[in-house]
């Protein structure tokens, strides 16, 4: 996937940097050469032994480093690969790139090259959240720099939230991308994601434990190959993907609305978890207790957003649903596809036990008028590119 590509791995001071060596690894495992740098902070992290080894090549550590020096200038080192990772990016080593510092190899690499950056950044939450971090970060895209994550979890210093290294698979992935081929290039596609929420009066609603992380992660995963991506979203925990047209709603008449104003597309994923059923009446104002019996709620039936996508005058080449069973996935499946008029279903058991609504990861039987595919257990960003790779061949 990566043959004869060279990587330059800069290893920033982190608790993260420990999935740096998982990254050497996959990296050479891809068949990329990795020359790797380590800060005087990761050191304290990982060590140059480790990272050697695995990298099966010198570290690079010191800005004056004589023996560096004459045989290679870090000027030279800069610019001797296709593609600088900074992997984990800290909220320093991203301020001093913004501020154009140079005071040690790292950042005084980063400085000199005119090679493409990538950088993945892990840091707590807050600073992650801080104005300056953000403003940086801004200031970074505005500069080309690839950004890769951060992704959202719990995280070694004990808080919850954005901030976690990602993943060293989406790490590989995001650089395979930059170097791959770009299939989906001049399509448009569109990926619904997220729950919904049905208001029951100004401060209720009704909502299910959808995240978006596999909606999110479809939508990175076509954008990765080139297509122009609409992504209608509901209230997710996960964050939307950089670099695609995000469109926030609520309810589901909400998203409808935005899918069918999205049209034409080649292609939509209807991801979203959206609510079957809606609060007939919203109250206007807030319900009290006590001032009436115990509230009885009246429902009204959604709009089905795949099923109207699947019969639509604008039918997208490829309408592709999801089916979230909690007993005989696949059969439900399978009837769902043909109710519904569309051409996939990717069928999960989202049932208690499974984990994987509001989870990482993904068990997916991939359903189409040919049959039926059981895919592994895999990452939701793994089951996302296998996706996309799908809908590349099959609109080619
Ligand atoms: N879906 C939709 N609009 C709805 C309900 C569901 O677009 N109002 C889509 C989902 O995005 C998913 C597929 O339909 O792609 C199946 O959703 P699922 O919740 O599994 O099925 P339901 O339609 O709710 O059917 P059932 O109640 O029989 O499980």
């Amino acid at each position: 996937m990566l043959v004869g590509k060279r990587i330059t791995l800069i290893i920033g001071g982190g608790i993260a940097a420990y999935k740096s060596l998982d990254l050497i690894r996959q990296l050479r495992r891809a068949g990329a050469a990795v020359t790797p740098v380590l800060t005087r902070s990761g050191r304290e992290f990982v060590t140059p032994l480790s990272v050697a080894a695995l990298a099966e090549a010198q570290v690079h550590e010191d800005l004056f480093d004589l023996k560096d020096e004459v045989e290679m200038g870090h000027i030279q080192l800069s610019r001797a690969s296709d593609l600088i990772v900074v992997a984990p990016a800290t909220a320093n080593l991203m301020a001093l790139m913004v501020a154009g510092l140079a005071d040690d190899l790292a950042s005084t690499l980063l400085l000199a090259t005119d090679t493409p950056v990538m950088i993945a950044p892990a840091m707590n939450v807050r600073m992650w959240q801080h104005p300056a971090t953000q403003r940086n970060l801004a200031q970074l895209r505005a500069d080309g720099v690839e950004v890769v994550g951060p992704d959202v979890g719990h995280m070694a210093c004990g808080e919850h939230g954005p901030g976690r290294m990602a993943e060293p698979a989406a790490i590989v992935a995001a650089i395979a991308a930059h170097f791959g081929p770009r299939p989906l290039a001049g399509q448009k596609v569109l990926v619904t994601s997220g729950p919904t929420h049905e208001p029951i009066d100004p401060v209720r609603y009704i909502a299910n434990r959808s995240s978006g992380a596999q909606g999110t992660a479809i939508a990175a995963a076509l954008r990765d190959l080139g297509a122009e991506v609409v992504f209608v979203t509901g209230p997710a925990t996960v964050p939307p993907p950089e670099g695609v047209s995000v469109q926030k709603v609520e309810t589901a008449r909400e998203m409808l609305a935005a899918t069918e104003s999205a049209l034409p597309v080649a292609v939509a994923v209807c991801a979203a978890a959206v609510a079957d059923w809606r609060v007939t009446q919203e109250a206007t104002q807030k319900m009290k207790k006590g001032a009436q019996d115990l509230p009885v709620i009246e429902f009204s039936e959604n709009p089905d957003i795949l099923a109207t996508l699947a019969t639509h005058a604008r039918r997208p080449r490829l309408v592709i649903g999801f089916a979230a069973e909690t007993e005989n996935v696949v059969a439900h499946a399978r009837a769902k596809r043909t109710r519904k008029g569309c051409d996939w279903i990717l069928a999960n058991d989202v049932s208690h036990g499974s984990g994987i609504m509001g989870g990482a990861e993904n068990t997916v039987h991939l359903i189409t008028a040919d049959g039926v595919e059981d895919w592994p257990r895999l990452p939701k960003p793994e089951v996302a590119r296998r996706l996309a790779q799908r809908i590349a061949e099959a609109l080619a």
